[in-house]
C-alpha cells in the first residue's frame, strides 16, 4: 500500500516538474514562428467596384480593431478583450511602408488574412484569419488598402507592442494555430439563396459567430458550425465604460433565442441602426452595420433559422454577472 502511494506520489511529482518545464518553455519561446511561407504571385487589380466592396469588409472588420478616434488604420488598444489575454494592440496598416504594410506585396496581404504568417513566418495569434472569405472579396479587401481612401494613407503613428499574458502564450503553443493555405478557389455563395448568402455574411465576412458562440477559444474558424455553442451566446465582454456585456443568444430557441423577439423586419433594423424594437441601444462592442444591405442581414436572419438552436437564457446571466460585479 505505502509503496503503491510512493509510486502514485513519484509520478505527481514527475507530471509537475514536466508542466513546470513546459511553463518555462513557453516563456522562453514566446510566440512560436513557422516557416516563411511559400507566397502566392497575385497581383490585385483595383477596380471601382473591388475598392467599394473591400470599404464594406474593411467597415465591418478591419475598422473596428485598426483605426484610431480619427478614423486612420493606426492600430490601437484592443479594450473589449478581456484582461485575461494580456495587453492586445492591433497594428498600423495603412500604406507607409515602414510603419504601415505600404511594402507588403499583395499575395503576402491575401496570405496573412487567410493563415495569420506573415512573410517572415511569424504568426500573429490576436489577428482573426479569413479562411472562408471568397477570393474575389479578399482581394476587395486589398484593393481597398491600396486605394486613395482616407483611412489607409500613409502614416506613421502606431501603437504599442502587444503584451501577451501567460495564458495567451500558452494558447498560441496549444490551442491556437495559424491556418493552412489553401491554393483552391474559393467562390462567392449563390446571391439568389437567402440562406447561403446569410452563411456567408454571418460566418465569413460578418465573424459574428466568433462573438456569438459560447467559448471565444473553443471554435473553429474553417468549419465555423463546429464552434462550442455556435450562436448561442453567453460570451462575457466589456463595454466602453469597462462594464460586462455578454453576447446574444442568435438561435431561434423559442425560450431563450432571439427568435421570440425579433421580426425580420426588427432585426435588419437592430443589426444596422442597433436599436432594438423598444428603442434600447445595443451597447459596444457589438456596433450597428449600416454598411450591410437589406438583402444580406435579411439573410442572416433567414440562416439563424437553420442553426440547431441551444438553450441559453443570456438575461439571467447577465443579471447574474451584475450582481457578482456589485
Ligand atoms: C479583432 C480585431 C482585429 C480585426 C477585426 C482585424 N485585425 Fe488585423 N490585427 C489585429 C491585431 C491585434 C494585430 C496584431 C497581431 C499580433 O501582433 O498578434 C493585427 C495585425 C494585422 C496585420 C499585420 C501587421 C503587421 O505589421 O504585422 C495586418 C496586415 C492586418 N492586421 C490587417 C487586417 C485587415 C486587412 C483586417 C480586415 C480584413 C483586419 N486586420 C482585421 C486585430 C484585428
Ligand atoms: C465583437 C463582438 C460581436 C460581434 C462580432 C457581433 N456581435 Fe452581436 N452582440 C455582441 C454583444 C456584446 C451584444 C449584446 C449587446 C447588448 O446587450 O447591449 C450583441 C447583441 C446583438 C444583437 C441583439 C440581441 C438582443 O439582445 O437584442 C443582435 C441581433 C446581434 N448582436 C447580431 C449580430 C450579428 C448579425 C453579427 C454579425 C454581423 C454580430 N452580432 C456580431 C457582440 C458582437
Amino acid at each position: 500500500m505505502k509503496k503503491a502511494l510512493k509510486i502514485v506520489g513519484f509520478c505527481f511529482g514527475g507530471m509537475l516538474l514536466l508542466l513546470a518545464g513546459f511553463c518555462a518553455y513557453v516563456v522562453a519561446v514566446g510566440v512560436p514562428t513557422y516557416d516563411p511561407p511559400t507566397i502566392p504571385d497575385v497581383t490585385v487589380e483595383r477596380t471601382p467596384a473591388r475598392i467599394a466592396r473591400g470599404e464594406v469588409i474593411a467597415q465591418i472588420q478591419c475598422m473596428a480593431c485598426h483605426a484610431d478616434n480619427q478614423n486612420r488604420l493606426t492600430g490601437k488598444y484592443m479594450a473589449e478583450a478581456p484582461p485575461i489575454f494580456g495587453k492586445l494592440y492591433s497594428k498600423n496598416i495603412t500604406q507607409d511602408k515602414e510603419k504601415g504594410i505600404g511594402s507588403w506585396t499583395d499575395g503576402e496581404i491575401m496570405y496573412f488574412l487567410r493563415t495569420g504568417i506573415r512573410r517572415d513566418g511569424s504568426y500573429a495569434p490576436v489577428m482573426p484569419q479569413y479562411p472562408n472569405m471568397a477570393d474575389e472579396d479578399l482581394k476587395s479587401v486589398v484593393a481597398w488598402l491600396r486605394s486613395d481612401r482616407f483611412p489607409v494613407q500613409p502614416t506613421r503613428e502606431e501603437a504599442p507592442p502587444t503584451e501577451l499574458s501567460f495564458v495567451s502564450l500558452l494558447l498560441t503553443h496549444t490551442l491556437m494555430k495559424p491556418l493552412a493555405y489553401s491554393p483552391k478557389l474559393i467562390a462567392l455563395p449563390d446571391t439568389t439563396d437567402p440562406v447561403a448568402l446569410g452563411r456567408y455574411t454571418a460566418d465569413a465576412i460578418g465573424d459574428c459567430y466568433g462573438c456569438h458562440s459560447g467559448d471565444m477559444i473553443d471554435q473553429s474558424k474553417t468549419e465555423p458550425e463546429k464552434s462550442k455553442g455556435y450562436y448561442g451566446g453567453g460570451i462575457e465582454m466589456k463595454d466602453e465604460a469597462g462594464k460586462s456585456v455578454l453576447t446574444a443568444n442568435l438561435t431561434f430557441d423559442q425560450q431563450t433565442g432571439i427568435a421570440r423577439k425579433y421580426t425580420k423586419e426588427q432585426f435588419i433594423r437592430v443589426v444596422k441602426l442597433g436599436v432594438r424594437p423598444d428603442g434600447s441601444i445595443l451597447r459596444q462592442p457589438m456596433f450597428p452595420r449600416p454598411m450591410l444591405s437589406d438583402n444580406e442581414v435579411g439573410a442572416i436572419y433567414e440562416y439563424l433559422k437553420t442553426v440547431p438552436k441551444i438553450k441559453n437564457d443570456i438575461a439571467q446571466k447577465t443579471a447574474e454577472v451584475q450582481l457578482a460585479e456589485k
